[in-house]
């Protein structure tokens, strides 16, 4: 039993001396049943804060209070809160292990991978419809023989025109139609010329194709644009009949559109062919019938065509009475939408996915 205390002792003095031992085995209770309730690692981290607190922290205060006891109280109740604080590092220490390993092992479910599972595929590209189309078309004539020739896209008027004999004053010539670079200079407005300028490099025999861009001063339209691909073939060699001519092309249609088309030859003209002739092929829809597609006539043109005109040959010093040999000349947005039923050509312009997905 300690001595009674003197009456003019300090108020907090005066105090019963075991009032923070309450303290000390309250907040050690008080402690521990808040721990249970932490469920995660930040909650841990503030609750941490709560009791260890360098300005507020409940233990911090409690330490401060110790300043004022006695001596003999300081030194017991220093012990016990001491005490209580390794007891309470301790237990946060094992909460905050307890907590790692189950937000670990939580992360580790939920990131699992399966192995097994297929990847995910990224949307693949591919080539444009009419990119395709060519594809097609120079491939059946691959296979007959036929090679690829370039040609530049500015020519002369001399290879776009002349040396096709369209001499100066023909309507072809129009500058409503062509697009002029200078007097001499233009975009060429088929692929034609090129095979001027592949006769002036080899001599016949001769079997190629020349597929490319060609320019027409055409208005946009659903069927007219001012910038459209043609692909050109030519064939020259000694003996070469209008049988030739015609079983090639018959042959061509056939393997790009189906077996069972019919093809028939009007006559035309052309000043670069002669004779020259329109091809159609036989509506695909009502087989000739006559529906909307072939405006009911059952047929539908597809190209044009002709034996080489014995003058261009002149220009390429081709002896005519040696040689003879026919052109042809195909629209390839043409074709595409005479396959795939497309009624306007401009959605080859538009790079609208969903037109362009379809292929
Ligand atoms: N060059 C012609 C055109 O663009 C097509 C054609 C080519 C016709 C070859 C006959 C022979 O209209």
């Amino acid at each position: 039993m300690g001595r009674p205390a003197p009456f003019f002792i300090s108020a907090d003095i005066e105090k019963p001396q075991n009032d923070m031992t309450l303290d000390i085995d309250q907040i050690g209770k008080g402690f521990l049943d808040e721990l249970r309730t932490i469920d995660s690692l930040p909650a841990l981290a503030v609750f941490r804060i709560k009791y260890y607190g360098r300005q507020k922290g409940v233990l911090t205060l409690l330490m401060k209070e110790l300043q004022n006891k006695s001596p003999e109280n300081r030194r017991d109740l220093g012990k016990r809160l001491n005490d209580l604080k390794i007891e309470m590092e301790s237990a946060i220490a094992e909460k905050e292990r307890q907590l790692a390993a189950r937000e670990l092992d939580q992360r580790l479910a939920s990131e699992q991978v399966d192995v097994t599972l297929p990847g995910n595929r990224g949307p693949l590209g591919h080539s444009h419809p009419l990119t395709q189309v060519r594809y097609e078309i120079e491939d059946i004539f691959h296979s007959i023989g036929y090679s690829i020739e370039d040609g530049p896209e500015i020519e002369t008027t001399y290879y776009n025109f002349e040396a096709l004999n369209i001499p100066e004053h023909h309507p072809a010539r129009d500058t409503q139609d062509t697009f002029y670079v200078s007097d001499s200079l233009l975009l060429r407005t088929h692929t034609s010329p090129v095979q001027i300028r592949t006769m002036e490099k080899h001599c016949p025999p001769l079997r190629i194709i020349c597929p490319g861009r060609v320019y027409r001063h055409d208005n946009p339209d659903a069927t007219h644009s001012p910038v459209f691909h043609q692909v050109e073939g030519l064939a020259v060699d000694e003996g070469i009949t209008f049988g030739d001519f015609k079983g090639t092309l018959e042959y061509f249609l056939k393997a790009f559109f189906s077996e069972r088309t019919k093809v028939r030859f009007r006559p035309s003209y052309f000043a670069f062919t002669e004779p020259s002739a329109e091809v159609d092929i036989s509506c695909f829809v009502c087989f000739g019938k006559g529906c909307r597609i072939c405006k009911m006539t059952g047929w539908i043109e597809v190209l044009g065509a002709g034996m080489v005109n014995p003058a261009v040959f002149g220009y390429v010093h081709y002896d005519p009475e040696k040689y003879t040999g026919f052109a042809f000349g195909i629209g390839i947005e043409r074709f595409a939408m005479v396959k795939y039923s497309i009624n306007n050509i401009q959605y080859f312009y538009d790079n609208d996915l969903r037109f362009l997905e379809q292929f």
